[in-house]
C-alpha cells in the first residue's frame, strides 16, 4: 500500500526523504530495511522463504535478507555470482538456479558449485545429467493454465515458454542420468484470486501423485501481490498458506514422507520497501494537457511503460512551500527519454492518463512509491543514461549501496 510520506510509521517519511534529498543528489532509489524485515516475518509459516532476487538484486539487500535466514533463487549466472558474493553457500540448497535454458558457462558454474537446478525444460535435464550425475534437480511444471498482472507476466498455458508441459517425460531422463529429483515447482502468479489458487494447488497434487517420486519439497513459486493502489486488496497470507498446507499434507501422506513447503516471493518482500526520488526540470502545456517532466525515465523505472503499472506519486516541494494535497490538477508525468512512451501515468497498451496531483513547480521532487521490486533491476542505459544510485535506510541512517554509474564506464565497454 502506498505509504503517504507525512502519514507513515516507516522510515520512508517526509523528514527522512528531505534529509536524503539534501545529502544525495536526486535521482536515486531508496530502500527501508525495516520494511523488508517486516515482510519476511509475515511469511514465517513457510518452511523455506526463497527470495526471487530478480526483483531487487543489490548484494547489500541480499546480505540483509540472508541474515534473516531467507534462501535465494537465481535465474542467471550473474544472479548466482551475486548470491555467492553475498555469502550464500555453494554445495547446499541455499541457492537454487531456476531457468528454462542452461548455457555452457552457467552449466559449468552449477556443476562446480553443486547448485540445485530447477529445470524448466527437458533439455536442461539431459545437458546437466550428462556432466553431473547425482545432481539435485527440481521440475518446474507448466500446469497448462496461467495467471498474472499483465499478459507479459502470465507464466502458464500454451503461450508461456516457462516450465515443463509433460513432467512425466522427465522421469526416464532423471533415471538415465541418475539425477536426484528433490522438488516440484509451480510459479503461476496467483495473486488474490483464491479460486484460481485452489486450482493451482490441485494441479500440484495431481502431478505429485502422477509422478509418484520421493521428493522432499514443493515450491509455490512467487507472485504474491502487493497493493500498489489504495483500494487494491491485500493478500490474506493465512489463507494462502492454508491452501498450500492442505496440498502439502495430501502429498506428504501419499508419498509417506515429510514435504517442506517453499515460497519464492520477489515483490512481496521488497516492493513496498522502496521509493524512487526524482526532480522536476520542465513543466509544459500540450493543448489541454499539463505535462511535468522529471529526470528519471523508463530506462530507470520501466514498469509503467512495459505493463501500464501504477505507482503512486507524491510531491515534495523544492522551496519549502506548503503542498496542498486537496488542490490538484490533472497531470501527465513523463521522463527525459526521446520516446513518447516515456510516461509514468499510462495504462497497459500505452494510453496516456492524467493523475490528480498538487500544483507542481520547477525544482520540486516527485516520489514514486512501491518501487523496491523490479525498479532498479530492470533499469537500462537507454539514451546513454547512467544507472542511478541506490540508498539503503537502516533505521534513520542511510548508506549508498550502489553509486551512480559514470558515462565513462558506459563508454569504456566500447573502447
Ligand atoms: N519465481 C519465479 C520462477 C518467477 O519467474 C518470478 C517472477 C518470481 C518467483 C517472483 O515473482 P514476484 O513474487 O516478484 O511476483 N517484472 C515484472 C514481474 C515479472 C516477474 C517474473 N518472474 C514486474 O515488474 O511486475
Amino acid at each position: 500500500m502506498p505509504q503517504l510520506l507525512n502519514n507513515t510509521e516507516s522510515n520512508l517519511n517526509i523528514k527522512n526523504v528531505k534529509k536524503l534529498i539534501k545529502k544525495y543528489q536526486p535521482p536515486f532509489w531508496v530502500y527501508d530495511s525495516n520494511i523488508i524485515y517486516k515482510k519476511i516475518k509475515l511469511l514465517k509459516q513457510f518452511d523455506v522463504i526463497r527470495f526471487a532476487q530478480k526483483s531487487c538484486s543489490n548484494i547489500n539487500i541480499l546480505k540483509l535478507i540472508k541474515n534473516k535466514n531467507v534462501k535465494i533463487d537465481a535465474v542467471s549466472l550473474g544472479e548466482i555470482e551475486r548470491a555467492l558474493s553475498s555469502g550464500f553457500k555453494p554445495n547446499t540448497n541455499e541457492i537454487i538456479f531456476t531457468a528454462d535454458i542452461l548455457d555452457a558457462e552457467t552449466l559449468f558454474k552449477v556443476v562446480d558449485c553443486k547448485i540445485p537446478v530447477n529445470a524448466g525444460s527437458l533439455d536442461m535435464l539431459t545437458q546437466l545429467g550428462k556432466v553431473s550425475p547425482g545432481h539435485h534437480v527440481w521440475l518446474r511444471i507448466n500446469p497448462r493454465f496461467g495467471y498474472g498482472h499483465s499478459k507479459k507476466t502470465n507464466t502458464g498455458g500454451e503461450n508461456s515458454k516457462h516450465g515443463i508441459w509433460e513432467p512425466k517425460l522427465a522421469i526416464p531422463i532423471i533415471k538415465e542420468y541418475k539425477l536426484k529429483l528433490i522438488g516440484l515447482h509451480m510459479h503461476i502468479g496467483s495473486g488474490v484470486n483464491y479460486l484460481h489458487l485452489k486450482k493451482v494447488c490441485q494441479s500440484m497434487i495431481k502431478y505429485a501423485f502422477e509422478l509418484n517420486q520421493k521428493i522432499s519439497y514443493i515450491s509455490v513459486g512467487g507472485g504474491l501481490p502487493i497493493p500498489y493502489k489504495f483500494d487494491d486488496k491485500t493478500i490474506d497470507i493465512k489463507k494462502y498458506f492454508m491452501l498450500w498446507d492442505i496440498a502439502r499434507k495430501k502429498i506428504s501422506k501419499f508419498l509417506g514422507k515429510k514435504i517442506q513447503l517453499e515460497i519464492e516471493p520477489g515483490r512481496f518482500l521488497v516492493a513496498e520497501s522502496g521509493i524512487l526520488i526524482s526532480r522536476v526540470w520542465a513543466i509544459k502545456k500540450m493543448g489541454n494537457k499539463n505535462f511535468v517532466l522529471v529526470d528519471v525515465g523508463f530506462n530507470d523505472l520501466m514498469r509503467p511503460t512495459l505493463y501500464g503499472s501504477y505507482h503512486h506519486i507524491s510531491v515534495v516541494s523544492g522551496d519549502n512551500r506548503y503542498i496542498n494535497e486537496k488542490e490538484t490538477i490533472d497531470t501527465v508525468v513523463a521522463g527525459p527519454l526521446c520516446e513518447s512512451g516515456d510516461i509514468f501515468t499510462q495504462k497497459e497498451g500505452g494510453t496516456v492518463q492524467t493523475r490528480k496531483l498538487p500544483i507542481i513547480k520547477l525544482g520540486d521532487y516527485l516520489i514514486f512509491h512501491d518501487t523496491g521490486a523490479y525498479g532498479a533491476t530492470m533499469s537500462s542505459n537507454y539514451n546513454t543514461r547512467p544507472l542511478i544510485p541506490e540508498i539503503l535506510l537502516k533505521n534513520n541512517d542511510s548508506i549508498i549501496i550502489r553509486r551512480r554509474q559514470t558515462i565513462e564506464e558506459i563508454l569504456s565497454l566500447e573502447k
